[in-house]
């Protein structure tokens, strides 16, 4: 193949399973995709008809969900757009199979983390040398992370080639994996392991590197040091938590989830000790314990009484999932809400603190050898994806809507095929 930056691809519309993107050598003129591609004979063949230039403009479009406003999923309608260039060396273009819907996604498109974000993408054009005095952010594409078909590559992209299976994710600042084609880092995918569905391998990657944060990072828990720890996962039935359980359960924790009484089976199965949170002497019994390492709440609402479940004066950590600090940036601007938001961690800390307790907050983080580690683990059968309910592309609102009403057992899935 030649890897030259002068071919161009000429990308076709997907209008089923088996097409893929071609290279057309005769077609010089300056495109977006300034890298290396995949070809086929039977695109070959169609660059030579009588309107190249309309083909090409239609190959080189996609469809994805995007929204103009934040209006939530009443604003997402499905748009016709250019297939995003792989701009930075680093980059590569996935053909997307499948993708996952988060609880961000569905906040995202309501406005939550639009002032944050709106900065890190003006930091992302000031990189790449743009300085646009109008910039808005709109429309916008969600999506955090997917399973595709690697269909070009970056000059200095490594670890991934064209035609390869890979899962991964993409950060919230830029355009999501909920369209057809997707440009991320090659460090935020991995191969996507053997037996591994689509579904399942869209399935892990945002939750899982979250979970990882959550764990490694704020809760300063190394994988090899996590033999015998006793860890409470809460809303040990949702996307994170579910991940977290089979994860900690693999490094040789103890594992409590506590989730709805209906997921205590579920919860098992991921290597957990159920407990049911309705139940009104979970809470209780919980905290009477007292002998927890770590406390991870992906429940979706910050619960401080669970800071008692934890050991005293052992170094041992609440983390949530759920820190205001987006939200107050949001309602207080950028400098009101840091100053606010140490406010916050300070007063969950000054209640724990004294009892040798530490409350921390998490975030997801692109991580590259956590990614490894967790697909390492999918290839050993010790972690699967857990998968809810798979939406067709074509109701992707519908998804979003299933993830808003909440209940999650494992992921939701948006798939191509
Ligand atoms: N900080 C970050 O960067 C970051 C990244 C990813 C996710 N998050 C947040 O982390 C949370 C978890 O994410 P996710 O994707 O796992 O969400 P999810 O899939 O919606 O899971 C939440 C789970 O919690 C359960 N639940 C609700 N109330 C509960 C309670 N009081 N006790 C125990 N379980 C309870 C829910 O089921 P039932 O209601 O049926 O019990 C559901 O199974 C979300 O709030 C998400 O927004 C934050």
């Amino acid at each position: 193949m030649n890897m030259s930056g002068v071919n161009a691809l000429r990308l076709a519309r997907r209008p089923g399973p088996g097409t893929q993107l071609s290279l057309t050598p005769s077609y010089r003129h300056k495109s977006p995709f300034n890298h290396r591609s995949l070809s086929t004979s039977r695109h070959m063949a169609a660059a030579q008809t009588e309107e190249p230039a309309r083909e090409r403009e239609r190959g080189l479009r996609m469809q994805a969900w995007q929204c103009a406003g934040y209006d939530g999923v009443g604003g997402l309608s499905l748009a016709t757009v250019r297939i995003p260039p792989v701009l930075r060396p680093n980059d590569i273009l996935v053909r997307v199979h499948a993708a996952s819907v988060n609880p961000i996604d569905a906040s995202l498109i309501s406005g939550y983390g639009s002032q944050v974000l709106n900065m890190l993408r003006l930091a992302g054009q000031l990189e790449q040398g743009i300085v646009d005095p109008n910039f808005i952010e709109f429309p916008v594409t969600g999506g955090r992370d997917f399973m595709g078909e690697v269909v070009s590559v970056g000059h200095c992209a490594s670890g991934v080639k064209v035609g390869q299976h890979v899962m991964g994710v993409v950060s919230p600042q830029r355009q999501g994996s909920h369209a057809e084609y997707v440009v991320t880092p090659a460090s935020n995918v991995c191969l996507v392991p053997k037996g591994v569905t689509n579904e399942e391998a869209a399935s892990i990657p945002y939750a899982g590197l979250t979970g990882w944060s959550a764990v490694v990072i704020s809760g300063m828990m190394r994988p090899n040091a996590a033999l015998g720890k006793r860890v409470l996962v809460l809303g040990a039935a949702g996307g994170v938590g579910s991940f977290l359980c089979q994860l900690l359960s693999a490094w040789g924790a103890q594992v409590t989830g506590v989730c709805s009484g209906d997921a205590e089976n579920l919860v098992a199965g991921l290597g957990a000790e159920p407990l049911d949170y309705r139940d009104p002497g979970t809470k209780q019994m919980l905290v009477r314990d007292g002998g927890y390492d770590l406390v991870v709440n992906c429940s979706g609402s910050d619960d401080l009484e669970y800071l008692e479940a934890l050991k005293s004066w052992m170094g041992a950590s609440y983390v949530t999932l759920s820190p205001p600090l987006l939200t107050n940036i949001d309602n207080s601007g950028i400098v009101g809400g840091l100053v606010k938001s140490v406010r916050d961690v300070v007063q969950g800390n000054a209640r724990s603190v004294s009892q040798g307790r530490l409350y921390k907050w998490a975030f997801f983080m692109p991580n590259p050898s956590a990614l490894k580690h967790i697909t390492d683990l999918m290839a050993k059968h010790r972690i699967r994806g857990v998968v809810d309910k798979i939406f067709p592309f074509s109701d992707a609102p519908e998804a979003y809507s299933h993830v808003i009403a909440g209940h999650a057992r494992g992921k939701t899935i948006i798939t191509m095929q």
